[in-house]
């Protein structure tokens, strides 16, 4: 068996919960630490890809890995649009924010006596259904972080999204999902009977998904 698959194949990957500013010092964001999709990133290389991060976080990159920092979901769908169209595959681990603010204060948002504050939010772009309608021949893998019914919101994804695959990840536990080192998701793939992993840690999983991917890969040659 080849020993670097994926020689020759261009990975974008994407990792971090996204950060969208309410005034210049704050901003709504979420749990997501990126581990997740650094892992992606580090079973890619091994696996022989090539590999850039669109990243929101700090931290230590896999080596050979190229990242590219950003905050915001548009940011983040600038870096994206940039690379896709010469990438061979998109991994969308990040955790995109739904919505972010319909105006972003231009001054630090002050106490107001007790009033309360409403905030008016308006909805992000689906970065991955995006790019999931306009792919070619890139595979296109989503996740899905759910809390409840997970495989149901999952298969919806699926087409939402036009996913080559879809990783089905329960987000309801505290020893997996967010922030943590260990991961348990489920595969789910058009046509496919489903594979559920059990937990692991986040590099296993990653390799394992990338196992998948390699295969996906080779079905089209
Ligand atoms: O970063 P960690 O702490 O390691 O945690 C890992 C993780 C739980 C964040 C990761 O495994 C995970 O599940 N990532 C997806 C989080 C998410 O935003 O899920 P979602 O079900 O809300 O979105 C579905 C898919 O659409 C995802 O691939 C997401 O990246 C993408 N999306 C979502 C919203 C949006 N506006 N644009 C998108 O592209």
């Amino acid at each position: 068996q080849q020993k670097t698959p994926l020689a020759g194949k261009n990975y974008l990957v994407t990792a971090g919960g996204t950060k969208e500013a309410l005034d210049p010092v704050r901003f709504i964001g979420n749990r997501s630490s990126g581990k997740m999709g650094y892992a992606l990133a580090q079973a890619l290389v091994e696996a022989g890809a090539q590999v850039t991060l669109i990243s929101t976080v700090d931290l230590k990159a896999p080596w050979g890995v190229k990242v590219v920092t950003v905050q915001t979901a548009h940011e983040m769908e600038f870096a994206l649009e940039q690379r896709f169209d010469q990438s061979d595959g998109l991994v969308m681990a990040a955790a995109v924010a739904d919505f972010r603010a319909a105006q972003v204060a231009t001054q630090k948002i002050k106490k107001n006596n007790g009033q309360g504050l409403e905030l008016q939010l308006t909805q992000n772009p689906d970065l991955i259904a995006h790019f999931g309608a306009k792919k070619g021949h890139q595979k296109v893998i989503a996740f899905a972080a759910e809390t409840n019914d997970l495989i149901t919101h999952a298969q919806a994804k699926l087409k939402k999204k036009n996913a080559d695959l879809l990783i089905a990840n329960d987000v309801s536990k505290s020893d997996r999902g967010f922030g943590v080192d260990q991961n348990q998701v489920t595969l789910i793939e058009p046509g496919q009977p489903n594979v559920d992993l059990p937990l692991l840690s986040k590099i296993e999983t990653a390799r394992a998904i990338v196992k998948r991917i390699i295969q996906l890969t080779a079905r089209e040659n």
